[in-house]
Formats: C-alpha cells, structure tokens, sequence
C-alpha cells in the first residue's frame, strides 16, 4: 500500500530551514523516499534543500537537489530539464513553497502583493508549464499535489489577503487542471493544512507573537484547532502521500484538509 517505488518526485520547497523540527516539504521528501521515490528537489537554498537530503541519504534513499527560484521561469524550467535529464521522466510534481505576507489591500505595498502572488501563485504556473507537456508524453501520465491552505477557505484570525487570495487560486488552478488533463492520465489534487508547527511556524512567532512571547502565540495556535493542537508537518506528507499514490488513481480535482477540525467548525465560543 502506498508504495512509490521507483517513483521519480520533483518537489519544491523540500528545504528544512534549521536543524530543529519538520518543515512540510522536507517531510513530504523524506515520507515519499521512505516509499521508494527518487527525489528531486529545487529550493531557495542550498543548505536548506542539502539538511533534506541528508536526512534521506542516512536512511538509505536518493535525493538531488538544485539552487532553484520558484518565481524564475528560467530557474523552474532548467530545475525541470535536469530532473529529465539525470531520470528521463517526473512521475510526481509536488508543488510545496509559499509563505505569507501581513496585510490588507490598504496597508500592503504593490510590491509585497506582486511578491505574494509570485511566491504562491506564478509558482504553481511555472512548474506546471514545464512538466505537465513532460507527463503528458509518458505512458503512465502523472500526478501533481499542490499545497495550498485553510487560509484559502477561511479567514484565519490575522489580516493577510494576498496569502488568502492566493491559495484560494491554487484550489481553483488545481481543479480547472485536473479536468483539462483528467482524460490524460494526469491527476491533480490540493492538501489544504491548517495550523501546522514547522520551523516557518516558529519564525512567524517570533514576527507576531504579543510582546515576544512566542510560546503564547503558539498556545494560542494550538487553541484555534478543535482538537487542540496544531499539526505537525507529516500529517501533512501523509495526506500527499495517499494522493500521490496509486491507491488515488481515481481521484482528481479534489482537496484534502489536514486541519483537526477548524474549517468543519464555527469556531470557539
Ligand atoms: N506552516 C504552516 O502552518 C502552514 C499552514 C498551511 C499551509 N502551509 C503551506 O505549506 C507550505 C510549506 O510551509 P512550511 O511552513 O513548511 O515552510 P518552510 O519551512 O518555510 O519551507 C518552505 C521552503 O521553501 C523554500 N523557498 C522559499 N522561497 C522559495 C523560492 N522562491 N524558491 C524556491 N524555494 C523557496 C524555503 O527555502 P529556504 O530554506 O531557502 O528559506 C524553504 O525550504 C507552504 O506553501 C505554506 O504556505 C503551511
């Protein structure tokens, strides 16, 4: 069951920023490694993406990675010909970069909603202008899982419409996708994560958190999810694993919310 052997992944994002925790890219990488993908990862970083691809290498599975601008066509475009180049194939897109800007359409600069919608957005076009022609020539198609968010569903307690905006578009992008390429033999699915603990997550405590008490602005995360607490970033690797797999086959232009609750719920009262 949810094997991915022999699986050629390219992924984005697949960066652990520090030592400490799990991002949700590096835990996708190392989840689809431990099922026998091969990896193939484009980030910002190259010590980010390298943290990554140890992890994998100490436990026995493959990764490369490529110093790779996810808003550059010319940088997606060369991360994808040299994926095709070293495997000849992409049998899964994993599309995992973004982030989040404060701000209102008032108080947020042209140049932060461009960046916003580059980051999150152009990015999903770029790498799907690229790959998409590459698994539409191969017998056996592919498959793409997008990362979006519940910020895209709902407003999540902090003003940040372009993050909002955006990955709401991903959703739409992803299932106007699926239907276009459903009889190709491509599928193309969304995991939606709610509040997750990575290290972005600790970085934004120490940008938000009241008086930099970063471990109230996490208690205060943990208290906005029905079940208690934030997730963590496997619960999200586990949810693109099971679209990414053939066990999906049948699934396409669907989204998967990994958020304990928030999203089915009113909220607390
Ligand atoms: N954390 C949450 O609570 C949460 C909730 C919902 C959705 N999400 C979504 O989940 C995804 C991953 O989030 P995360 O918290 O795991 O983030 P993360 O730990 O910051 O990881 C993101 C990775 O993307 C890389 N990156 C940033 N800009 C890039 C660019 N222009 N080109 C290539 N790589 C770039 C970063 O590289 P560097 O190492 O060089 O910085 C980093 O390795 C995002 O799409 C986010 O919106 C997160």
């Amino acid at each position: 069951m949810l094997s991915l052997k022999g699986k050629i992944v390219l992924i984005t994002g697949l960066g652990q920023t520090t030592d400490e925790g799990w991002g949700i890219g590096a835990a996708i990488a190392v989840q689809f490694a431990r099922q026998g993908a091969f990896i193939f990862g484009g980030n910002r970083s190259l010590s980010s993406a390298n943290r990554t691809k140890n992890r994998i290498e100490e436990e026995g599975g493959v990764c490369d990675v490529v110093e790779t601008d996810v808003t550059s066509s010319k940088s997606v475009k060369s991360l994808v010909e040299q994926c095709v180049q070293k495997y000849g194939r992409i049998d899964i897109l994993v599309n995992n970069v973004g982030r989040s800007e404060p701000g209102c359409p008032a108080s947020m600069s042209e140049e932060i909603w461009n960046a916003q919608v580059d980051i999150n957005l152009n990015s999903l076009y770029l790498t799907c202008h690229h790959v998409l022609p590459v698994m539409e020539k191969q017998d056996t198609g592919g498959v793409v899982v997008n990362i979006a968010s519940i910020a895209g569903l709902r407003y999540i307690g902090k003003p940040q419409v372009a993050y909002s905006a955006t990955k709401a578009a991903i959703m739409q992008f992803t299932k106007a996708t699926a239907i276009i390429y459903a009889d190709k033999r491509i599928r193309l699915n969304t995991v939606v994560p709610g509040l997750i603990y990575t290290p972005y997550t600790r970085a934004l405590a120490q940008r938000y958190s009241p008086g930099g008490d970063e471990e109230a602005y996490m208690k205060k995360r943990d208290g906005q999810v029905p079940m208690g607490r934030m997730g963590d970033a496997w619960d999200v690797a586990k949810a693109a694993l099971f679209l990414a797999s053939d066990e999906a086959s049948y699934i396409t232009g669907q989204k998967i919310v990994v958020d304990g609750g928030i999203t089915a719920s009113t909220g607390r009262v």
